[in-house]
């Protein structure tokens, strides 16, 4: 005789996440690629991901980028025109919601360098792995704006500055880089004041963004949204292996109606 063992969670835990939500004051998200899928932009380590798809993780090595610059550039022109058509979904909404409309005091830790919480209308995001809005030049290090610097990527041209003829790279954290520790550190204080930490769609394989859940207190409560499973769910007070935009949007309906 075999017997089912209950499952781990999920949807049916919403109503704990709504009273969650409902008594949290803080509330710090980590979120990763899987937040911006349903936006259109590919994450990187699931099966539909673009590790999986035949991209080569080296395209991220500051180390290659310095070498072959071209190498980013060929898969930049593509990558980069998807997350700048991508616009923010049911997920960035509803984050922005528990700030804007439930006056809860939210900040963001995102990996991801699309902007759309930011979009969606929520200003205390901390960007760990760099942005987009602006480049810099590898040989004199001058910042550059990045509006101009689009189309000459989408023509297939390798940026460069315009002053010295340095090699122009965005401002986002490669493989090999340190992270902003400004941005950083403000991450680690908001996860340490939070009493609501929810991790949504990240794998938790790169640190040390990975290593932000470690920093909350006993008192804070740990909430993983994230279809496949993570190294943390086991320490998650709620786990759902859904859709962030269905979990975190079906919360915010329920807490309306509370
Ligand atoms: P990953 O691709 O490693 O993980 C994304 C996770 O999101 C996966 O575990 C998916 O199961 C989950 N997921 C995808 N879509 C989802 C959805 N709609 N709802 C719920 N879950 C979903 O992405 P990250 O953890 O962000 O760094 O990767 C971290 C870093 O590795 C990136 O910032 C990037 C990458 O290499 C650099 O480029 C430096």
């Amino acid at each position: 005789m075999s017997m089912k063992l209950p499952m781990a969670s999920s949807l049916h835990n919403l109503p704990s996440l709504v009273s969650f939500l409902g008594n949290a004051q803080r509330i710090v998200f980590l979120t990763g690629a899987g937040m911006s899928t349903e936006s259109g932009i590919a994450d990187f380590r699931s099966t539909t991901g673009l590790y999986a798809g035949g991209v080569d993780k080296s395209v991220f090595d500051i180390e290659v980028f310095d070498r072959d610059p071209a190498y980013f550039y060929r898969f930049a022109r593509t990558f980069l025109d998807t997350i700048r058509q991508a616009r923010p979904n049911a997920g960035h909404f509803a984050v922005a919601a528990l700030a804007t409309e439930f006056r809860k005091d939210v900040c963001v830790c995102t990996q991801n360098i699309d902007a759309l919480h930011q979009e969606a209308g929520i200003s205390a995001v901390f960007p760990l792995h760099g942005t987009l809005q602006t480049f810099h030049c590898r040989k004199c290090r001058e910042p550059v704006e990045s509006r101009p610097i689009w189309s000459a990527v989408a023509a297939g041209e390798i940026p460069q500055h315009g002053g010295c003829g340095g090699i122009l790279k965005p401002d986002i954290v490669f493989f090999g880089e340190p992270l902003p520790q400004d941005v950083y550190a403000a991450a680690e204080t908001a996860v340490r004041q939070a009493d609501l930490l929810i991790v949504a769609g990240t794998s938790l394989a790169v640190y040390p963004a990975a290593a932000l859940p470690a920093c909350r207190t006993d008192a804070c409560r740990l909430v993983i949204i994230n279809r496949d499973s993570t190294p943390l769910d086991f320490q998650a007070n709620l786990v759902f292996h859904e859709s962030i935009g269905s979990v975190l949007q079906g919360a915010v309906d329920r807490l309306r109606k509370t």
